[in-house]
């Protein structure tokens, strides 16, 4: 392709390809990808946010690793990468009211207000009933198009919460039954 003069967005060359899959084509397909819902949070001296993440998924049990992606232009984007940790809590049905009040425009100590927090022992909040958390260490992040994503080494865990889970699909939210432990 032709390269652009300083300063300037280069136009659209002729034998450019036009994309093979559009924006809207590939959000709509990912609506039939189901995921749990998860808030993510961070605290240390970038300061205390959180927002809500379905592109969360586990890369290696050696270390116990996950991943986490997050929108390079968002209000959370800078206390993250300052604080270098968070922790993820993994969302119950009951916990829908909270998963869109941290999905996105709301200042953070309304997304605070609601839920009972306590510190983890990296500092992040960890929200009380959480179906699970998982404490991490921030340890890589790779940058692809809008989104950071976030690799996380897991220093600690809670799982004495929910046992039922909150996904989404279909652009709605659903609740999963867990097994009858009766
Ligand atoms: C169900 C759901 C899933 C979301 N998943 C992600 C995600 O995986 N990564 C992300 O960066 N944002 C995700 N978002 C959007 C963020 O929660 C939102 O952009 C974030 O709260 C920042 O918004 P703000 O800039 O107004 O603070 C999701 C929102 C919802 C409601």
């Amino acid at each position: 392709m032709q390269q652009a003069a300083p300063g300037l967005i280069p136009a659209p060359q002729a034998e450019d390809p036009a994309p093979v899959v559009t924006k809207h084509e590939y959000r709509d397909a990912m609506a039939r990808l189901g995921a749990a819902v998860n808030i993510i949070t961070t605290d240390g001296p970038g300061g205390r946010h959180g927002f809500t993440a379905s592109a969360v998924c586990s890369v290696t049990d050696t270390p116990p690793t996950l991943l986490v992606c997050l929108n390079k232009g968002s209000s959370a984007s800078a206390a993250f990468h300052a604080n270098g940790v968070l922790c993820v809590n993994t969302l119950a049905p009951e916990h829908e009211a909270l998963s869109k009040l941290f999905g996105g425009g709301t200042p953070v100590a309304e997304r605070f207000g609601a839920g009972e927090w306590k510190p983890s022992a990296t500092g992040a909040p960890i929200l009380a009933g959480a179906a699970a958390a998982f404490d991490c260490r921030i340890v890589r992040t790779v940058e692809v198009g809008t989104h950071d994503v976030l690799f996380c080494e897991v220093v600690g865990l809670a799982t004495e919460g929910a046992r039922e889970g909150l996904i989404y699909f279909s652009r709605r939210y659903h609740a999963l039954t867990g097994p009858d432990e009766s």
